[in-house]
């Protein structure tokens, strides 16, 4: 390995971790020291003390102990470097490479909304889409995508959340929206939550996606780097879209919503740095609650954003359609009654075809609500709630008409209980208040149907 090659090399990899570059006398001493010379040489070649060259040397070598994750020493600089570039180089990346890219990396610094300027070659854009979904005949949802492109392309969101139910279509209007503007972004990455337990995984995770081959991705290093400051620099000097799915996996069962599980605390950090930092980038949360930071960061903060997905409406006449139920005129209250949730009515549309030959009047004449296989995902939904939410719910399911919020029974909770448990339903897509509060027909159906069985 050329001399000359190694001092760019390490020069890079200080830049990107450190943002500083080597000074003249550094670079002397690496030069030096690669070619065998000792101390007193190198001061008299450079007009520089021993002394000072032997300080500025130990810096040095502090320096690159960091950044490497290595005890490097003057005598196992040259090989520990040789070794490093070595294992890259056998990845199928060329130094120069890695140079080319970083050097255009750090002249994106403009902060401009638009796709880098390093990356508009085509072949360096990166678009990790292998954990997503793959797009279907997709249904409506015009004003929804119309509202997300809005807020990422024109606004610069920096954090958006999409919640619903179960099966309501978080995934797939997320996989539609990406196929229509990943164009706008220079790294794409969809992860499913569920493949990456903790933060520092994830992170590591992401910066490896989202980022070509370079030094500063080897593993020894990145362990001895802050990840979250590391993962900042990309989403600034890059535009980048990162998709969580199923985030709702990261938060506990049995309390209120938004409480983290112990081991996915730090998830909120990573939440608030996307909203609050400064940066190009965008990170998309899929799940079936709202995360508590993204409240507080929409309440005062422009670039966060919650999208609440309700329902297809009439398009999921469309979908009704390909299943070749009958009874066209009934369809409508088929629609409404599971709350034009694609996914249940999919499994409804089955059961009504293995039931009832297809009759859709034949299924509604029955006067309770069927649920089938819809009922193991309410339960999932259930389980979660914590216990004073349980007794909300259960009352309300009791209730023929939807309830002024003044209506609470005295013995049923305190009044502070009472408003938390009104307070995280709806932040769980369960209850609406509107104004009265109402529980969605499946959901009431469910709960009636838990009372019954005890
Ligand atoms: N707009 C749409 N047009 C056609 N089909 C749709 C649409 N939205 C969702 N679907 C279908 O409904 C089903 C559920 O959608 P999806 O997986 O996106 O739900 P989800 O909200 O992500 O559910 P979960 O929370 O369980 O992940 C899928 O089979 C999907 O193909
Ligand atoms: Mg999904």
């Amino acid at each position: 390995m050329e001399m000359q090659e190694a001092l760019q090399w390490a020069d890079r990899l200080i830049f990107d971790t450190k943002g500083k570059h080597l000074d003249s006398l550094q670079r002397a001493i690496l030069e030096g020291v690669w070619e065998g010379k000792d101390y007193k040489d190198i001061s008299e070649e450079h007009h520089r003390s021993k002394d000072h060259v032997r300080k500025s040397a130990s810096e040095l070598w502090k320096l690159l102990s960091e950044v490497l994750g290595e005890d490097v020493k003057k005598k196992n600089m040259r090989s520990l470097i040789e070794n490093e570039v070595f294992s890259y180089n056998n990845d199928g990346v060329h130094i120069g490479n890695q140079i080319n890219f970083c050097s255009e990396l750090d002249n994106n610094t403009e902060g401009n909304k638009k796709r880098s300027p390093f990356t508009n070659k085509e072949s360096q854009l990166h678009h990790d889409l292998s954990q997503a979904p793959e797009t279907i005949r997709f249904y409506d949802r015009i004003d929804e995508l119309a509202t997300l492109k809005q807020w990422i392309l024109t606004e610069n969101s920096r954090v958006i959340a999409i919640t619903g139910l179960s099966g309501i279509g978080k995934t797939a209007l997320a996989r539609q929206l990406v196929e229509d503007i990943k164009d706008n972004f220079d790294r794409v990455l969809w992860l499913t939550h569920r493949k990456f337990p903790t933060l520092n995984a994830l992170q590591s995770h992401i910066i490896k996606s989202l980022s070509p081959p370079r030094p500063s991705q080897n593993s020894s290093i990145i362990s001895h780097l802050n990840s979250r400051s590391f993962l900042l620099d990309y989403l600034r000097n890059q535009r980048c879209l990162i998709i969580l799915d199923d985030f709702q996996e990261t938060l506990n069962l049995g309390e209120l919503v938004g409480n983290y599980c112990p081991e996915y605390q730090n998830y909120s950090q990573l939440i608030e740095e996307f909203g609050r930092f400064s940066h190009q980038s965008c990170l998309l949360l899929l799940g079936w609650e709202q995360p508590l930071e993204i409240t507080t960061l929409e309440a005062e903060n422009i670039y966060c954003k919650t999208l609440k997905l309700s329902g297809l409406g009439e398009s999921a006449n469309q979908l009704l359609q390909t299943r070749n139920l009958k009874d066209r005129q009934q369809w409508s209250k088929l629609i409404e009654l599971y709350n034009g949730n694609p996914l249940w009515l999919n499994i409804i549309a089955t059961a009504i075809l293995d039931l009832f030959d297809g009759s859709v009047q034949k299924f509604l004449s029955y006067p309770t609500l069927y649920l089938g296989d819809i009922e193991p995902i309410l339960k999932q939904h259930y389980q979660r709630l914590s216990k004073s939410e349980k007794i909300l719910i259960q009352w309300l399911s009791t209730q023929d008409k939807p309830v002024d919020i003044g209506q609470k029974p005295p013995n049923l909770l305190s009044d502070s209980d009472y408003f938390k448990a009104i307070q995280s339903l709806k932040k769980r897509n369960f209850l609406e208040q509107s104004p009265a509060l109402t529980l969605q027909v499946a959901i009431k159906q469910y709960v009636k149907n838990l009372s019954l069985e005890q």
